[in-house]
């Protein structure tokens, strides 16, 4: 399997993804917003996205959106092809297109919304953490794109402040803080094990 960062190379490709999507979504019932093939193209000239392919097979795609004026990012539109599933090929473009995030966009926060536990789960290992909507960007394009969801309403009555997706962030200047915090102080650490050495081992007569 091959995940790479998508170009115009991989053009034939965006009518499969939004088919895929397409189907994906009569299948589950519920939201997943739909794409065209013209929207997939863009993101892939800007080197936006990630495709993963068998040989020549498509097997898996997601993209990353600039909101907010760049203040935030989303990893959207993840898709994995029926006969590739639960495989663990979710989380390794997740992995590949949250890597690129970081990358291009080094400062942005970087959310998604979704009903989905596979995302919810591979979100949570890449260090995201469950918010309110008020956390996310309030930018009206972002939110546009529910609107092919079969959700829509529940999103529109609530004024936007909840829906059936939850919502989560991965903030780099809190990951930073939160890993200075939990980093092991060498001195203080090596300070400790002698005194636990010199307490609880026996010297050798
Ligand atoms: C959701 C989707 C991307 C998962 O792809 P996948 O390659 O099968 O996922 P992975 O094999 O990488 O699984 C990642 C984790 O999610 C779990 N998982 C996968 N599918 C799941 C499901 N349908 N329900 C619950 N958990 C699921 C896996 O067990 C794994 O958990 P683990 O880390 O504890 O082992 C794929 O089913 C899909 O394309 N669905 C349709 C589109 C969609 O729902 N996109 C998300 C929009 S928000």
């Amino acid at each position: 399997m091959q995940i790479v960062v998508a170009t115009i190379a991989h053009t034939p490709y965006a009518q499969i993804i939004c088919d895929t999507i397409a189907e994906s979504s009569k299948v589950r019932g519920t939201g997943i917003a739909r794409r065209t093939p013209e929207y997939i193209l863009s993101k892939m000239e800007a080197g936006n996205a990630v495709i993963a392919l068998e040989g020549d097979t498509f097997a898996g795609f997601c993209y990353i959106e600039a909101w907010g004026h760049g203040k935030f990012i989303a990893n959207s539109g993840l898709i994995v092809h029926p006969d590739f599933r639960g495989q663990g090929l979710a989380k390794r473009i997740k992995g590949e297109i949250f890597t690129l995030s970081r990358k291009r966009f080094p400062d942005a926060k970087i959310f998604g919304i979704t009903t989905g536990l596979a995302v919810m789960k591979i979100n949570s290992e890449l260090g995201y953490k469950p918010v309110t909507f008020s956390e996310l960007t309030d930018d009206p394009t972002f939110w546009k794109g529910c609107q092919t969801c079969k959700n829509f309403d529940v999103l529109t009555r609530t004024e936007q402040k909840m829906c059936l997706c939850t919502g989560m962030l991965y903030d780099p200047a809190k990951a930073k803080a939160d890993e200075e915090k939990n980093k092991v102080k060498a001195p203080v650490f090596n300070r400790l094990k002698r005194i636990k050495e010199r307490l609880f081992l026996k010297k050798p007569k």
